[in-house]
């Protein structure tokens, strides 16, 4: 009986002392396990006569589970311990202001084109977005340029391979797909811009087989050229961040677009440099028109009563004149030390109001 009295005090004594988990399941075998010493007493139960186990027994059991609730007492106690101290460890001050100078660029490409879009909201308008892939309708046909038409032959295409009904998709050739996919899955009045990647088989100096453009197009009863030309004035001063850039618009010819034009700014060359705005040279940024009644109605659309204009601008391009960017190339060549010179800090979001660039 004293052996029981003794061995439960020392073996809580010893529970109270342990401090860590690995040392109380330590513990915990050597009194409860198979050999532990409470399970030791208990097997000297066999050998007692009736009489006495009937005294032992309940005692025994008494230590057996005293001795495992205090173990289980000071689990939950460690185990709460733990996780204080890693709580403590761990806290992180939500309210401090984020580091400013992070390692991440966003790309100029990237920036640009938040950049044009932030504007055009401004406006009014939409971002609509469509696939890489595309059906020869809605890159050709329905921008009325039928399969023999010529104006295949500059686009340079690059084709999947053939279906087996004949038809074979391809990689877009310019936006003005969405202009296709909006007008026919929408109900006009239609105001976007469709920022995204083009493809051209097409590679040298200034030209890379994948690059990027941003669409424009307005649909409704009303809009004519002159809020063509009102748009694209009020875009170029909010892109190139100036007061005043003038423009000229040439008589051209796309066959989406009747009557077509393209848009030169005004600017000076020096050297490698470009300077937007003023000077005597004319930097040709963009083309557009009012969109072809056949465009219209390839989308089901009824040219007498409904009109607009479209436009299409290569988005590398403008990024190379704004920030001064001389090669072409370097924008596709994933060099780091390329992006954290020309790059934008992630947390310059382009705003109206707080500015487009930094
Ligand atoms: N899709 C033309 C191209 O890639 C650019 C373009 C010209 C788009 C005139 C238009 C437009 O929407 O009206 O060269």
């Amino acid at each position: 009986m004293q052996d029981i009295e003794k061995l439960e005090q020392d073996l809580l004594a010893q529970i109270g002392e342990v401090s860590d988990l690995d040392a109380l399941e330590s513990l915990r075998i050597s009194a409860l396990g198979k050999k532990g010493s409470v399970s030791l007493m208990m097997r000297g139960l066999g050998q007692m006569d009736p009489a006495e186990r009937q005294t032992v027994a309940p005692k025994l059991n008494k230590l057996k589970n005293t001795v495992g609730e205090a173990i289980e007492r000071a689990k939950a106690a460690l185990h709460a311990a733990a996780l204080d101290a890693k709580l403590a460890e761990e806290r992180i001050d939500i309210t401090l202001p984020v580091r400013h100078e992070t390692t991440g660029r966003i790309h100029p490409i990237s920036q640009v084109m938040d950049e044009i879009t932030e504007i055009f909201a401004g406006m009014g308008f939409d971002v609509a977005e469509g696939p890489d892939i595309e059906n020869d309708f809605n890159n050709f046909t329905a921008l009325n340029i039928p399969p023999e038409h010529p104006a295949r032959q500059m686009h340079d295409t690059f084709y999947l391979p053939e279906k087996e009904d004949g038809s074979r998709q391809l990689l877009r050739t310019h936006t003005s797909t969405v202009q296709i996919r909006t007008m026919q899955s929408k109900k006009p009045p239609h105001r976007i811009v469709v920022p995204g990647r083009t493809f051209r088989s097409d590679s040298d100096q200034t030209h890379t087989p994948m690059f990027h453009q941003i669409e424009g197009l307005v649909i409704d009863k009303t809009s004519h050229m002159g809020h063509l030309k009102g748009v694209l004035a009020e875009f170029c001063k909010a892109f190139f961040e100036l007061d005043e850039v003038t423009m000229r618009f040439r008589p051209s010819y796309f066959p989406f677009t009747e009557p077509s034009a393209e848009m030169d700014i005004r600017c000076t060359f020096a050297g490698d440099h470009v300077k937007v705005g003023e000077g005597d040279d004319w930097l040709e940024i963009l083309g557009c028109g009012m969109v072809n009644p056949r465009v219209l109605e390839h989308c089901g659309l009824d040219p007498t009563e409904y009109q607009g204009f479209a436009w299409g601008m290569g988005i590398d391009r403008i990024a190379m004149l704004k920030y001064g960017i001389p090669d072409l190339r370097a924008f596709f060549d994933s060099d780091l030390r390329w992006l954290k010179h020309y790059g934008f800090v992630p947390l310059d979001v382009p705003t109206l109001g707080g500015g487009l660039s930094r």
